[in-house]
């Protein structure tokens, strides 16, 4: 099947394939816009079924980040890299500057930082061979308003606001008090998420495939754990996806007993009509790529040298009215809320 041909092709304006024969570095590289400004998204390190695999995700990636970064308001187009996990060619510096190398040929048109697999280290090695990536770590504690990093901590803050706009909205209340949030991964984003929430009076149920990683954030928030398994039907007022992708679909969204969800996982409907799925059950759903808009706020200020942790914060607050205004305009037209956000993106970055 011709990449023209894909469901997940979306008029991308390109699609970059590399391989470096000397590395075993193989990479696709999709630039969804340019419509306001050099593509960005960050990297993915992972083993697909198979080529067809790595490249349906660069394109649904790809196409989400246009759409994040858009109603982020950043100067920033979509983009996405996946870099191929190959069992004969493990992750290597070798790879990783071969894998930079291929970015600086795209001569700043994408930009790339950590996803899924991959760190601020890697984004250091990469950066031996491209200006054209960010998410490095801030070194030491010289100016601590410089920023950069890990963008985890950023992209649970506007979690926590998106989230406060959703209960406002559909509990009428102010704050977390007494709410309960049920959160499904307790990684960089979700462990950040759930002490946020925790400190802010929220009664917490945890979950992680890491069962110590769960149990030790549980003790430490006084929060009641769950199997992973059984993360997604907890009865609470808000469940918050931090681990995958594509948690809420034709199987999972009947046995949902939440009014409300805002998290921070990217692609959380495995299709768009689950967001539909969800309306009719009358469950609120926050859309994922507004609410998790935080860590690419970051990124795009270190890499454009645009202020620092105040304006990044300044720039991350307003995401709670974003997400409020998105869901009072679904709400007065009868749209399913990330359909609304999916109709606001395409206008922003120029497309019908
Ligand atoms: P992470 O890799 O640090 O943490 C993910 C956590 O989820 C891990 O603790 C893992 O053990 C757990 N997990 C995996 N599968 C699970 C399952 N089935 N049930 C329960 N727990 C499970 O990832 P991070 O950075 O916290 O990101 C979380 C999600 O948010 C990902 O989907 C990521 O794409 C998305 N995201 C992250 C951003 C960031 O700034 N880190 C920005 C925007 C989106």
């Amino acid at each position: 099947m011709s990449v023209f041909d894909l469901p997940a092709f979306d008029d991308h304006e390109a699609v970059h394939i590399f391989n470096d024969e000397k590395t075993g570095m193989r990479a696709i590289i999709a630039i969804h816009s340019t419509h306001l400004g050099p593509a960005a998204g960050g990297c993915r390190y992972f083993q697909y079924a198979d080529s067809e695999a790595a490249l349906v995700d660069a394109l649904r990636l790809s196409r989400g980040m246009s759409y994040k970064n858009a109603l982020a308001g950043l100067p920033a187009g979509g983009g996405k890299a996946v870099l191929i996990k190959r069992n004969a060619f493990p992750k290597s510096e070798p790879i990783l500057e071969a894998l930079g190398s291929a970015i600086n040929g795209l001569g700043g048109r994408y930009v790339t930082a950590e996803d899924v697999g991959m760190t601020d280290e890697d984004m250091t090695v990469i950066s031996r061979r491209t200006r054209h990536v960010s998410g490095l770590p801030v070194a030491g504690d010289a100016d601590a308003k410089k920023v950069g990093g890990n963008p985890g901590p950023w992209t649970a803050e506007g979690v926590f606001l998106g989230m406060r706009a959703a209960v406002r909205h559909r509990l009428g209340r102010e704050g977390f008090k007494g709410i309960r949030v049920a959160v499904q991964g307790l990684g960089s984003v979700g462990r950040a998420l759930a002490q946020k929430l925790a400190a802010d009076g929220a009664r917490l149920t945890v979950a992680d495939i890491d069962e110590a990683r769960a149990a030790r954030l549980a003790g430490e928030l006084r929060a009641q754990v769950v199997p992973p398994e059984e993360i997604l039907a907890v009865e609470a007022d808000v469940l918050a996806p931090c681990a995958m992708g594509a948690v809420l679909n034709e199987a999972t969204i009947p046995d949902l007993n939440v009014q409300i969800i805002a998290g921070a996982a990217n692609n959380q409907l495995q299709r768009p009509e689950d967001g539909e799925r969800l309306k009719a059950r009358d469950i609120l759903y926050a859309p994922d790529y507004v609410v998790n808009a935080g860590g690419i706020i970051n990124v795009m200020a270190e890499y454009l040298g645009d202020g620092d942790t105040d304006a990044v914060m300044a720039r991350i607050v307003k995401i709670e009215d974003r997400v409020g205004e998105i869901l009072a305009r679904a709400d007065s037209e009868g749209e399913a809320t990330n359909l609304m956000a999916d109709r606001m993106a395409r206008e922003a970055i120029g497309r019908s």
